[in-house]
């Protein structure tokens, strides 16, 4: 269990699968997260959520998984993992998600902060990777704001509600954590 200022990072527990699916039925969260079909996840749909919280790193591609809750009030906010799909060249795909109304108040900053410090000092990554669709500009100034850099675009990569978008892959080494956002980094924990 990992702690920020205002944050705990824990495990999961079974009694957070309805907290997961409800998570999963916010439209602007689905809508974020998946390249596939938005539409409503039934009761079934929570054996995948339990899959994904007990798969094993090393043997499945999970390296980190977590539950973002809120320090004060114990309240569920979300989930934040990274896998790796190949161990050897040390490269970790991030996701982050939080139920919308714990957005704007910086706590995806101070999740990802931590969780940065974290994969490069004790996961041992060389860089952290991801995918976010274009239309998704919070999270897209998000992560430019912790020091991820735009590498490519897999163009009109997904159907959005009417129309297609580019997939921004963005990616962090290790040594621009280090050098880019030494004024960032010191808020995760402090
Ligand atoms: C993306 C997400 C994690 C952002 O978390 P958050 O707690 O709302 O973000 P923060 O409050 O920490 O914002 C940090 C910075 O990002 C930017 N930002 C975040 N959301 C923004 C938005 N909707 N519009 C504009 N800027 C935004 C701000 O510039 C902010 O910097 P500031 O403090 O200088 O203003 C959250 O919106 C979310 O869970 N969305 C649904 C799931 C999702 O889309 N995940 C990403 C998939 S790739």
């Amino acid at each position: 269990m990992f702690e920020t200022n205002r944050l705990i990072l824990r495990p999961f527990q079974e009694n957070d699968i309805n907290f997961m699916l409800d998570l999963w039925n916010e439209p602007e969260v689905q809508r974020g997260t998946t390249a596939d079909y938005l539409v409503p996840r039934s009761k079934k749909f929570k054996e995948k959520l339990r899959e994904w919280t007990q798969s094993v790193p090393q043997v499945d591609n999970a390296l980190f998984y977590v539950i973002i809750t809120l320090k004060e009030t114990g309240e569920f906010m979300g989930n934040l993992t990274i896998n790796v799909s190949n161990h050897k060249n040390r490269d970790g795909t991030l996701g982050i998600t939080l139920s919308r109304k714990f957005w704007g108040r910086g706590y995806g900053q101070e999740a990802l902060l931590f969780t940065l410090d974290h994969a490069f000092k004790s996961l041992a990554l060389h860089r952290v990777s991801l995918g976010v669709f274009e239309s998704n500009v919070g999270a897209v100034k998000l992560y430019t704001k912790v020091g991820f850099k735009e590498e490519g675009r897999i163009r009109k990569g997904v159907w959005i509600e009417g129309a297609w978008e580019d997939v921004i892959l963005m990616g962090i080494l290790e040594e621009e954590w280090r050098s880019d956002i030494q004024h960032l980094r010191a808020d995760a924990t402090s």
